[in-house]
């Protein structure tokens, strides 16, 4: 039930501190151990590479899921969108690991991949939040997002279990195979601080209201931009936005601008940069100093610890790996207060599905 909320979007953005705290409890022992079932450990250890396949949101949390992987596990792992992997397979390695992302469990594009990999004899795991779902009975393990239901179309509680739940897996998997970035990572405590860390932000939401009506509430188009996690961010803000307030927006490269894309920067542009990423944050500094020059309205989302003074949106400090936990929430209000200032129907956007059941 919406309750209080005029929109389920703004509850589903609001109630994601405590989908942090409770993955913090389902996945963790009363010892601080992570609750994982050994045989999908063993399985996903005896791969050579991981493949994560999703669509649209939940293929932006797998591009945060291969920084994980690779960073606090060290197994190569590769993302796909679903729709693209299933018709055009690239050569796989060896002993492939397949992981589908799905918050409905239901999207057919994802699961026509299933289909082939289980035909090829490959093991998977679907990260779901539904129990039961089409994807989780045809894979062979199952984790699960625990964020409740998400009603609203534009997934935001799912997205963020989504990275919580690939971190955990990911310490796990790192933990075990004894490299030294697992080890050093209290996943227990660090989602702990995410989950303070989301709070402050939508305590911050009337902040960020006015920054939507003063920069985006008539604007024909935006861009986010960011560097390495904060690109993966920069992608999935983008479709945020452009989903519910039909702004024409898209998410970039901070470094591909000058490849073409500043062309189409005019006065009054509206350019969002993320800045939570320490060894690119002056390189997207000096790009936001080059749309500036060309009259953009720019607006930063910036960790503290990398904050000047003049940045619009300042995120507490949390680990490096998950800053997109915390980058994406003032990204997902700014979507919503959009929607709401341009009057559209935020939780049922034109021509959109909650679940996307046809190829
Ligand atoms: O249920 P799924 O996670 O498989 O859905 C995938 C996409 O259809 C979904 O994330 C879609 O992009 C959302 N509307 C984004 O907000």
């Amino acid at each position: 039930e919406k309750g209080a909320y005029e929109h389920y979007m703004l509850k589903e953005i609001d109630e994601q501190p405590a989908v942090m705290r409770k993955l913090a409890t389902e996945y963790f022992d009363e010892n601080g151990n992570i609750k994982i079932e050994a045989d999908l450990l063993k399985a996903i250890e005896a791969s050579d590479r991981i493949y994560i396949v999703a669509a649209g949101t939940s293929y932006h949390a797998g591009l945060v899921g291969h920084e994980l992987f690779e960073k606090l596990a060290k197994i190569p792992t590769e993302v796909h969108v679903s729709s693209e992997f299933g018709y055009n397979m690239p050569l796989l390695s060896e002993k492939p690991f397949f992981i589908y992302l799905t918050q409905s469990g239901e999207t057919a594009d994802s699961r026509q991949v299933l289909v082939q990999t289980n035909e090829m004899g490959y093991p998977s795991l679907t990260i779901t939040n539904v129990p039961n779902s089409t994807l989780s009975r045809e894979a062979s393990y199952t984790l699960l997002l625990h964020a409740g239901p998400e009603i609203a179309v534009a997934s935001t509680k799912a997205y963020t279990a989504q990275i919580a739940v690939e971190a955990i897996l990911a310490k796990k998997l790192g933990e075990e195979r004894g490299i030294e970035a697992a080890k050093d990572f209290d996943i227990h405590l660090e989602l702990a601080k995410v989950a303070n860390a989301m709070q402050t932000m939508v305590d911050e939401k009337h902040e960020i209201e006015e920054l939507a009506e003063k920069n985006l509430k008539t604007t024909r188009n935006a861009f986010y931009i960011g560097r390495s996690i904060d690109y993966d961010t920069a992608i999935e803000a983008a479709l945020k936005l452009k989903e519910v307030s039909y702004v024409q927006t898209e998410g970039f490269a901070s470094g591909e601008l000058k490849h073409g894309t500043i062309a189409l920067i005019e006065e009054g542009t509206p350019v969002i940069a993320i800045i939570t990423d320490e060894k690119t944050a002056a390189h997207t500094r000096s790009n936001v100093q080059e749309v500036i020059a060309r009259g953009a309205n720019v607006i930063t989302i910036v960790s503290r610890s990398l904050s000047n003074a003049g940045d619009q949106i300042v995120l507490p400090d949390v680990h490096p790996l998950l800053t997109p936990l915390v980058s994406i929430v003032p990204a997902q209000l700014l979507a919503y207060y959009t929607s709401k200032q341009r009057g559209y129907d935020v939780d049922k956007p034109r021509n959109l599905a909650k679940s996307v059941t046809v190829e």
